[in-house]
């Protein structure tokens, strides 16, 4: 007789289903970043790996820009579009689906380019950036907050643990390798500041979210515990983060300018 077999779930439907998505650094990070990339009131902005949409809707709502957000998920967009009508800003913000590697943007389309724990799942990630860097306009921004190792040659046992809990593929970047890769395709890197992982300030990422948000969070995760046993195992099999995993790996922003 033919086994079955289960699909293994995967972190990005487990995010999907959840319908909130996260950086390190959450709403803090968000606001230095944006501050750093000189964003003025007005301008056309794309978010590439935008999620649910947390950061496409602020831009809108405290920055009064035109925003374009971008992910590979479906999912994720769908989630991204239902928040833009609750928080009443679709008018000024489209979900389109879309690779980081293959933006469907014609160049110097936008003043600043964002993206926050993305570039980090890239497989290609010069193929993204050069991509990033192209559909912003002569002297425009790409602002990035990514995953970091902050001591170089991090342990095996750390690696395969990212690898395996978030299918990051291609060796986490240090701040250094992260600022090479702006500059070798075509962006001068301004920032690259690595940072560590702060409890307290990881608890706040609630502060991107509101209240229903929350809650439907917490009910969606009920509900798949208590009927999907592949997500009872996953869960199991990452409850225990490996000892000194926060001590190789942070965070760090970046912003490089086109040349
Ligand atoms: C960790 S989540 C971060 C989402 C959002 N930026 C935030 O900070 O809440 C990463 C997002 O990047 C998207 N993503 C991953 N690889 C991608 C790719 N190659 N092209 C476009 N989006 C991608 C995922 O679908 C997911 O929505």
């Amino acid at each position: 007789m033919e086994e079955k077999t289960e699909p293994a779930f995967r972190y990005f439907d487990l995010q999907a289903t959840m319908g909130t998505t996260k950086h390190m650094g959450g709403l803090a990070a968000t606001l230095e970043l944006i501050e750093a990339g000189q964003l003025k009131e007005g301008q056309d902005v794309l978010e590439v790996g935008c999620g649910v949409g947390a950061t496409a809707c602020l831009l809108v709502k405290r920055f009064g820009c035109r925003v374009v957000g971008v992910d590979r998920s479906e999912a994720m967009l769908q989630q991204a579009r239902e928040r833009a009508q609750r928080e009443r800003v679709e008018e000024q913000v489209r979900f389109l689906q879309a690779e980081a590697g293959r933006l469907p943007f014609e160049g110097e389309r936008f003043d600043l380019m964002l993206s926050e724990s993305v570039t980090t799942f890239v497989v290609g990630r010069d193929q993204a950036v050069a991509e990033y860097a192209r559909v912003v306009k002569a002297g425009g921004r790409v602002a990035l907050n990514e995953e970091t190792w902050l001591q170089a040659l991090a342990p095996e046992v750390l690696v395969e643990f990212t690898r395996r809990t978030w299918e990051i593929e291609e060796p986490i970047p240090t701040a250094q390798d992260w600022a090479a890769l702006l500059e070798r395709n075509g962006l001068q890197a301004l920032l690259a500041q690595p940072r560590r992982m702060n409890w307290i300030v990881e608890a706040s990422q609630v502060k991107r979210y509101r209240w229903a948000d929350m809650r439907r969070m917490i009910w969606r995760v009920l509900a798949l515990y208590a009927r999907n046993p592949a997500f009872r195992r996953y869960m199991k099999e990452r409850s225990k983060l490996p000892k000194e995993l926060f001590t190789y790996l942070g965070y760090g922003l970046y912003l490089g300018r086109k040349r």
